[in-house]
C-alpha cells in the first residue's frame, strides 16, 4: 500500500500533523501552496478567507512539484479548518484532483481552534463525491498538536489497518 499526505498549513499546526502522519505512514508528503499567499497577519488572513470559505470559491494554487497520484493507493488529505470548512487552497486540489483520486483511499485531517469538526468532514465528503474510498476524518485541536503525536500516530494505524 503506497501512501500520500498533502496538506495545506498557514500557521504550521497542519504541517506538524501531516509530517507525523506522514512518518507513521512511511508516506511520501506534499505541500498545497496558494498561488498568492494569504497575509501573515492572522486578522488579514481571516477577512480575506471569509468570503471564499463562506462562497465555497476556488483559490488559485501552485502545481505541486513530484505528485503523480496514479503512484499512490491512499491518500491522507490535510487541512486546518477555516470559518467552519476546508481551506480554499484544499478545495482547490481536492477538486482538481478528484478524478485522479477515483478508487483511491482517501482520509481528511484536519486542525482547529476550538470548533472540531463542524462542516470540514462534510464538505471534503461532497466534493470527492463517490469516486474515492472516503474513511472517517478526524479533527485534532492545533494548539495542542505537538503534544497530540500518540493521537496523530493512532489515527493513522486505524485508518490503515486491514
Ligand atoms: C482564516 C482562519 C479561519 C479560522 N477559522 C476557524 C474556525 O472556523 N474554527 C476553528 O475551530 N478554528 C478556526 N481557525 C483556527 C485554525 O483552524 C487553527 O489555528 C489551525 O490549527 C491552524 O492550522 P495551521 O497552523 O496548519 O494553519 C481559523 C484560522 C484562520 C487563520
Amino acid at each position: 500500500m503506497k501512501t500520500a499526505v498533502v496538506y495545506f498549513s498557514w500557521s504550521g499546526n497542519t504541517r506538524f500533523a501531516a509530517e507525523t502522519i506522514a512518518k507513521k505512514a512511511g508516506a511520501d508528503i506534499f505541500e498545497i501552496k496558494a498561488e498568492t499567499p494569504y497575509s501573515s497577519d492572522f486578522g488579514k488572513c481571516c477577512d480575506e478567507a471569509k468570503p471564499e470559505c463562506q462562497g465555497k470559491l476556488l483559490r488559485p494554487i501552485k502545481s505541486i512539484e513530484g505528485l503523480d497520484l496514479a503512484k499512490y493507493d491512499a491518500v491522507f488529505v490535510g487541512t486546518p479548518n477555516w470559518w467552519g470548512t476546508m481551506a480554499p487552497p484544499v478545495r482547490t486540489w481536492v477538486t482538481q484532483s478528484k478524478d485522479a483520486l477515483k478508487g483511491k483511499t482517501v482520509c481528511l485531517f484536519q486542525t482547529h481552534g476550538g470548533g472540531g469538526m463542524q462542516r470540514v468532514g462534510k464538505d471534503f465528503a461532497e466534493v470527492i463525491g463517490d469516486a474515492a474510498k472516503v474513511l472517517p476524518p478526524k479533527a485534532f485541536s492545533g494548539s495542542a498538536i505537538k503534544s497530540s503525536v500518540a493521537a496523530l500516530e493512532a489515527f493513522v494505524s486505524e485508518r490503515t489497518a486491514k
